[in-house]
């Protein structure tokens, strides 16, 4: 499959003459999930996983970073630099080096898992780790942009956004509509902001074209979920000192804040909060009872999910089609799985070892 600009051309500001920066990101499976629904208590409801860890450096960054580095390529811009968690910096740096532009990253010092730092040194960008958070780097990277004329590539960047929002294109392909709810991480809310506005322009575009009748004209309810240490926007403050395991979403003061808002209450969902244990418990059950492995931040949403649904949130809703986003891979953050008590037997290499495991 050609990348998310090819594919959607038509929704996307670019030209005949645009060079494109791709690595063919997009296109990413739609999993259906029935155990994740059985354990929700909506055995029959029909719930699937977005798996956007499968996009070509592992998270969903990618749809916007083909699109900002394809804007900023022929911009003409000198170089380009982010503020990051983790995946937008590994984005940027692959998008970068693809695109020849020189890249550099502000990252939280010792908050970062190392599947992504090891991304960004690889890919060959400037990586620098700053004493202080995600807001504090953000800041940074700010000034340094006016400074020395960089382009900033971080969701603040309009053209991230608008490639981003192809993913609720692939959804309503698949579906041939929408569904009723989707659940998904917020950190610095673009993501979340993205869907809304693809979701919202599908339906106009379907509306006005009478090939594509839509079926079921409804769209679906955004639910947004935050770290419980680190959830700004349920707070309705800046948070000082955000924490929380899932270092992705550790983001005390959200740029698309106002964005996550307009999603959630023009849609009818929710901004809300999951603990950690309920982020770790729902990353597990992913993993050992579907067969996928996401980071820890993208089982927010799944957390969420199972939260609203035993609570009845579901009671008065025929059918529901429900979609988690699980925004990037597990292999992201290899320690976590690790972290907890791990069953790992070590045997010597002869037959008598082997014979004693198998009779325990
Ligand atoms: N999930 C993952 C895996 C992320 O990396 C992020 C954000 C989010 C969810 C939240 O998305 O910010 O659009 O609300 N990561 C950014 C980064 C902040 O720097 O990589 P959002």
């Amino acid at each position: 499959m050609p990348g998310i600009i090819e594919r959607y051309r038509e929704f996307l500001p670019v030209g005949p003459k645009t060079p494109i920066v791709t690595l063919n990101e997009g296109s990413t499976p739609l999993v259906r999930a029935d155990r994740v629904a059985a354990l929700a208590g909506l055995p029959r409801a029909s719930v699937y996983l977005k798996l956007e860890g499968s996009n070509p450096t592992g998270s969903f960054k990618d749809r916007g970073m083909t699109l900002a580095m394809t804007k900023a390529l022929e911009g003409g811009a000198r170089g380009v630099i982010c503020a990051s968690t983790g995946n937008t910096a590994a984005s940027a740096a692959a998008y970068a080096a693809r695109a020849g532009l020189p890249c550099h990253v502000f990252l939280p010092d010792g908050a970062v898992a190392l599947g992504k730092l090891s991304q960004a040194v690889v890919y060959g960008a400037r990586v620098i780790t700053v004493k202080g958070n995600f807001d504090a780097c953000f800041k940074l990277v700010r000034e340094a942009a006016q400074e020395y004329s960089l382009t900033i590539v971080n969701s603040s960047n309009p053209y991230r956004l608008e490639g981003q929002k192809t993913a609720a294109f692939e959804i309503w392909e698949e579906f041939k509509r929408f569904p009723t709810h989707q659940f998904m991480p917020v950190g610095n809310a673009g993501n979340i902001t993205a869907y809304w506005r693809g979701y919202k322009e599908f339906f106009k575009f379907n509306s006005v074209n009478s090939q594509l009748a839509i079926r079921n004209s409804q769209l679906p309810m955004m639910m947004g979920y935050q770290a419980r240490g680190a959830a700004p926007i349920v707070l309705g403050k800046p948070v000082k000192n955000p924490q929380t395991i899932a270092t992705a979403i550790r983001i005390g003061n959200p740029v698309s804040w106002q964005g996550a808002l307009g999603a959630s209450e023009e849609s009818e969902g929710v901004i809300a909060a999951v603990s950690d244990a309920q982020i770790l418990s729902a990353y597990r059950l992913l993993a050992s009872k579907e067969g996928v492995f996401c980071e820890p931040s993208s089982a927010a949403g799944v957390a969420g999910f199972l939260t609203f649904a035993r609570q009845g949130g579901f009671r008065k809703i025929q059918n529901p089609r429900i979609v988690c986003i699980l925004t990037g891979h597990g292999l992201k953050d290899p320690d976590t799985p690790l972290k907890s008590k791990a069953i790992i037997t070590t045997i010597n290499a002869d037959g008598r070892s082997l014979k004693k495991i198998f009779q325990r």
